[in-house]
């Protein structure tokens, strides 16, 4: 059972990570709660209608995402457990709509819009882009003209705030069946999706991220994210 009762102390002070998301999209950089993100229960709740729509194995993956992300987060001054819970259950909610590439982050960013939950949707366009360029996604761009000319200029339109790095970093720490190294992760997407000349950057951009991470926690990510030795030589 996870708890979101981390003690911490409260700052104010944004970091350079939010001073570029747009003044309506307010994405906390402390502790403080984000606005328009659903409570953990409700996250589960909308996971969980998600997998009904389209079950697979997406649905532990965004379980176990949520998990590396909310034990980061206890471990991070800077970041409300919960919060980063419910980012990480909800960065591949677009596949409710069924089996897609590119096509799950805007249905996911268009569903939690809808459902008032602002503050959280653009984890759904953010999260498949360490690097800020539609080109650098290797799987099939399965959207309109008009969407990828709106997810290129979303993404290259903030700044990633602490919340988008680290689900882009959890993304890659999570396979279905538990933690697992980032490289293991890397090989499966590649082997699966494809590579193209971005991959490399991409890969290099993810790894920048954790070493960020852990100059914060001060120590290694895997040390917060248990069992991650089997899953990884499984
Ligand atoms: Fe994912």
């Amino acid at each position: 059972m996870l708890s979101f009762s981390k003690k911490v102390e409260l700052t104010n002070t944004p970091t350079d990570e939010t001073e570029g998301r747009p003044a309506d999209q307010p994405l906390g950089s402390s502790t403080d709660k984000v606005i328009g993100v659903p409570s953990a229960a409700e996250a589960r709740l909308l996971l969980a209608e998600a997998e009904r729509l389209n079950p697979g194995r997406w649905v532990q993956h965004s379980i176990v995402t949520a998990e590396a992300a909310h034990n980061i987060a206890c471990h991070h001054r800077e970041l409300d457990p919960e919060t980063a819970y419910v980012f990480g259950c909800l960065h591949d909610i677009g596949r409710r709509t069924g089996i897609s590439h590119l096509r799950h982050t805007i249905d996911g960013y268009e569903f939690l819009s809808a459902k008032g939950y602002e503050g959280c949707a653009g984890i759904c366009l953010t999260h498949s882009f360490p690097l800020p360029d539609l080109e650098s996604y290797s799987g099939n761009k399965d959207c309109t003209a008009d969407e990828l000319v709106f997810i290129q200029a979303y993404i290259t339109g903030i700044h990633y705030t602490l919340y988008d790095q680290l689900i882009q970093l959890c993304d890659s720490l999570a396979a279905p069946r538990g933690f697992c190294l980032l490289e293991k992760r890397m090989v499966d997407v590649a082997m699966r999706y494809g590579v193209n000349e971005s991959t490399v950057p991409k890969w290099e951009a993810v790894f920048a991220i954790k070493q960020k991470f852990e100059a914060s926690l001060g120590c290694s990510v895997y040390e917060v994210l248990p069992g991650i030795g089997e899953t990884t030589f499984l």
